[in-house]
């Protein structure tokens, strides 16, 4: 058994992974008859050979307003650029190329949560002239232009979409928050993108409560400017137009009304700005290893190509087919496979505000059946509340899925089971896509008529990715060895970022700076993209994703920072030091468990731990909110001082802790444990050993 201090320094690769094989189960042959790509020859041209050539299909299902000169150009080695020397914009591709045909087909159709509030189609004539009276609004009188960036912080609301395209028509960089994040989140992130404009909403409904989400604006503006970034507009969209929804004033000369505003701007109409390929779409703020959370860039013509291809022939949408992704948009899934890749199809979308619980656990279920909603997507998460909540409501509606895809955090082989029985009643085929807020798009996934599923893995990589384990010492963990690393993918590829908005050094540094072994290299050879995660890759070449490996724990398939989450805690006086580690949960997968010591002369109390956890939900939002908050008389750490998270995290997980003599205050352990556990053995919960693979001393 290793010392605590080795344990923290193990390599994942010394880490055995044993788990049962799942049987595969192959595609319907009705699927199969009716796939966009279905001839197992076609997978052929995306060999390594063909690289980077094969990626200009992807391109060729956009409009060009100028073809691209080169694919790709590494001249700037791992700054990569796509199609460059061509022109587009990604307004025009997702809108005004579709109105020849399907002016009158439904682009979205909302859903708001009250099931006695009218649905709304919005046709993609309706989406046309909305967005291009919101860009018109933007440019003169928000006064924003290509190249400045905007922030959202927006709900599950048709306006979200509408203002996302209305940036793009303009070339402006759009940067949106999820709406469930704080006031005081909204505000770090404005303040990092250096947006002077905030087009956020007065409230929405969640649970069957309307939320006053407008009093968040204020916070982020505040938060904002003390970090030197004024916000001197912020538009408020009005969930009911005309009427209020939130009780918090409206600052004059700063806040003003969308609806209102928008009379000024009827039926005018802006030019799609033609843009680079390589112009930044848009920034997705994200976690990682440190307290900062990261802008990543995404570029124009790369992004839009490939998350068109792959919803295309991943995701099979075909023109007639009704769409439901329930990933809410403020993530990277809703920006690539609800707004940006379907709309790029002509894809008829459903938007639903609201949770999939209310009012009741048949809702997700009567809305498929009524709108006729034929690819449904979704998280483990989310799949494992309907399983607990409603286990056999599905079989109540006469809805028919031909596929359904998970995304997120990895699938447990039950869940899935349930997901392919009686939510897809054996008719729809799964895709369990892997891939992250970095990556555009997917990285690996089935291609659903040419490959059985397997419960519990991911699959291959997607056509033209090619994904490698590697050991902590850059040697390649060869397939079926049973042994996990750190995934890395060899080649670039169109969806990848380009950059962490102001911080390039960080972007080489934490995705490309592990393997390779030439900085000055231009082949991209030289420079695998490291994911972040730890992967075990079976005989068949399917991948098995355990988890994060940089300090991110996914609550509920949301990507939170360890060191986000101890700043937060760090922020209540009485604090002198926190840790936050993940610990199994049932539904959301995993949760963060607080460890908190005080000040000296400070007595603990339920009073501290509710200010930690208020302190949570204050600075990132209540999907911080930890699953326990301990209050220990000091942290277990190393000599160097380092604090010992896989320590607490055994704890936390009811794990055996290891050997702790090397600890410079192993007696504290057992003090710590006595207070988690109380006087009961070591029993290890099943499951929770993986967990701690998950843990990572800096
Ligand atoms: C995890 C979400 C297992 C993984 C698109 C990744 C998954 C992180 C899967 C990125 C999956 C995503 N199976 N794990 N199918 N999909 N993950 O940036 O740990 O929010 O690194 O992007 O989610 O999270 P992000």
């Amino acid at each position: 058994m290793p010392s605590a201090e080795e344990a923290s320094e193990m390599s994942e690769a010394q880490i055995a992974v044993h788990w049962k094989e799942e049987e595969k189960i192959p595609p319907s042959p009705k699927f199969v008859a009716q796939a966009n790509l279905a001839d197992p020859k076609s997978l052929e041209r995306f060999s390594l050979e063909n690289f980077p050539d094969f990626f200009e299909e992807y391109a060729e299902l956009l409009d060009w307003s100028q073809r691209w000169q080169t694919t790709l150009d590494t001249s700037n080695a791992p700054f990569w650029k796509w199609f460059v020397g061509g022109k587009l914009n990604a307004s025009y591709n997702c809108v005004d190329r579709h109105l020849a045909k399907y002016a009158d087909k439904a682009a979205f159709i909302f859903v708001p949560e009250l099931e006695d509030q009218p649905q709304v189609r919005m046709t993609y004539q309706d989406l046309y002239e909305r967005v291009n009276e919101f860009a018109s609004l933007l440019r003169d009188f928000a006064g924003v232009k290509a190249g400045d960036r905007v922030t959202f912080h927006m709900p599950m609301v048709p306006e979200l979409p509408v203002s996302m395209l209305a940036c793009a028509r303009l070339g402006v960089v759009h940067s949106q928050v999820f709406g469930g994040f704080s006031g005081q989140a909204c505000g770090v992130r404005a303040a990092d993108s250096g947006s002077r404009v905030l087009v956020t909403i007065d409230g929405y409904y969640r649970n069957g409560n309307l939320i006053d989400h407008k009093a968040n604006a204020d916070i982020a503006v505040k938060a904002a400017k003390e970090l030197g970034q004024d916000v001197d507009k912020v538009l408020v969209w009005r969930r009911h137009p005309g009427r209020n929804s939130s009780k918090t004033p409206m600052l004059e000369g700063r806040d003003y009304f969308v609806d209102e505003v928008l009379k000024g701007y009827v039926g005018k109409r802006v030019e799609p700005v033609q843009m680079d390929a390589e112009a930044p779409l848009f920034l997705m703020y994200t976690s990682g290893t440190t307290g900062k959370p990261k802008g990543c860039q995404h570029r124009t013509g790369g992004y839009l190509a490939y998350v068109a291809w792959t919803s295309k022939y991943i995701l099979d949408i075909h023109p007639e087919d009704v769409y439901w992704c329930m990933a809410d948009i403020g993530w990277i899934t809703g920006h690539s496979y609800i707004v940006y890749g379907p709309l790029a199809l002509a894809a008829t979308g459903v938007l639903y505000e609201g949770v999939p619980t209310y009012p009741d656990p048949g809702r997700p279920w009567r809305i498929a059946e009524e709108l006729g909603v034929s690819i449904f997507h979704t998280s483990p998460t989310a799949i494992r509340q309907m399983r607990k909540t409603g286990p056999a409501e599905p079989t109540k509606y006469g809805y028919h899925f031909k596929s359904m895809t998970t995304v997120g955090e990895p699938i447990e082989p039950d869940v899935w089971r349930w997901y392919y029985d009686v939510v897809g009643k054996k008719e729809a085929v799964i895709t369990d896509t892997w891939w992250m807020t970095e990556t555009g798009g997917f990285l690996c996934s089935t291609v659903p008529a040419l490959m059985p599923m397997k419960p519990g893995s991911t699959g291959p990589g997607a056509p033209g990715i090619f994904p490698i384990i590697y050991d902590d010492s850059g040697n390649e963990i060869p397939r079926g060895s049973d042994r996990a690393g750190n995934i890395c993918i060899r080649a670039p590829w169109p969806g990848v970022f380009q950059t962490i908005w102001g911080d390039s050094e960080r972007y080489v540094r934490q995705y490309y700076s592990k393997y390779n072994k030439n900085k000055d290299s231009k082949d991209w050879r030289d420079w695998p993209f490291m994911c972040g995660d730890g992967a075990v890759l079976a005989a068949d070449g399917y991948f098995r994703i355990l988890g994060r490996l940089d300090d991110v724990i996914k609550v509920a398939g949301h990507r939170l920072g360890t060191k986000e989450l101890e700043n937060a805690a760090l922020t209540v006086p009485e604090v002198a030091e926190a840790a936050a580690v993940p610990i199994a949960d049932e539904m959301k997968g995993r949760m963060p468990d607080i460890y908190v010591s005080l000040k000296p002369g400070i007595e603990p109390s339920d009073e501290v731990k509710k200010k930690v956890t208020r302190a949570l939900e204050e600075e990132i939002g209540k999907i911080a909110r930890p699953k326990n908050v301990y209050i220990v008389p000091d942290m277990p750490k190393t000599r160097s001082g380092k604090i010992m998270r896989r320590v607490l995290a055994s704890i936390s997980n009811h794990v055996d802790y290891g050997d702790i003599t090397t600890l410079a205050n192993p007696e504290v352990v057992e003090q710590v444990r006595l207070l988690v556990q109380g006087t009961g053995k070591v029993t290890p919960k099943a499951g929770h050993e993986e967990v701690l693979r998950e843990v990572k001393e800096e």
